[in-house]
């Protein structure tokens, strides 16, 4: 017998979703803003989208651009990760204040996280409204691993929970 549940009870009971710095903005007012409403949108040709709230400081640099990078921490950067999720980089550099280094990218102007082993780089290609977030949609245009990148040190969000990745089924 299942149980009744609200419509958001239903999206926090999803499993859960990958979290990830999304890099904004350029030179001095590069900025770092925590996302876990990040998903693939189409495999042929490599598309990610990442939903943005309005409210954010990282809405209008990303409207302002339309480019940015998605920055896979493994587990030794949580609070990082926390930390950029907390404070707006309205007022200050998010980089300085968690102690993380830009690294150029490769194809765009908006840098990424020199100490995350996995940066890719997007170019935005449309919007989608949906509800209190707008989709932006990036095409891939550079995607960088560390040689010895491990999947499962990495970081999930699941309903107000940050966790690791399990065990390997199959
Ligand atoms: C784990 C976690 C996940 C988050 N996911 C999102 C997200 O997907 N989209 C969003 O707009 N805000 C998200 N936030 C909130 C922003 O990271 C937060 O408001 C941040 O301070 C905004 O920074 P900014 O003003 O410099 O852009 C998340 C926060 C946390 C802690």
């Amino acid at each position: 017998m299942k149980e009744q549940i609200s419509s958001k009870e239903g999206l926090r009971s999803l499993p859960h979703f990958p979290t990830v710095l999304i890099g904004t903005g350029t030179g001095e007012k590069s900025n770092l803003i925590t996302a876990a409403m990040v998903h693939v949108f189409s495999i042929d040709p490599p598309m990610i989208g990442t939903g943005i709230s309005p409210k954010r400081h990282s809405f209008s640099l990303l409207k302002k651009k339309g480019e940015f990078t998605v920055n896979v921490p493994d587990k030794e950067k949580l609070e990082e990760l926390k930390g950029c999720g907390e404070v707006s980089g309205k007022n200050f550099d998010k980089y300085e204040k968690f102690g993380l280094e830009k690294e150029e990218s490769e194809t765009i102007d908006v840098p990424g996280v020199k100490e995350f082993p996995l940066i890719i780089e997007c170019t935005v290609e449309k919007n989608i409204e949906t509800g209190d977030h707008l989709w932006f949609i990036g095409k891939v245009v550079n995607a960088k691993r560390d040689e010895d990148f491990d999947r499962s040190d990495t970081i999930l969000y699941w309903g107000g929970e940050f966790r690791e990745p399990g065990e390997l089924l199959e």
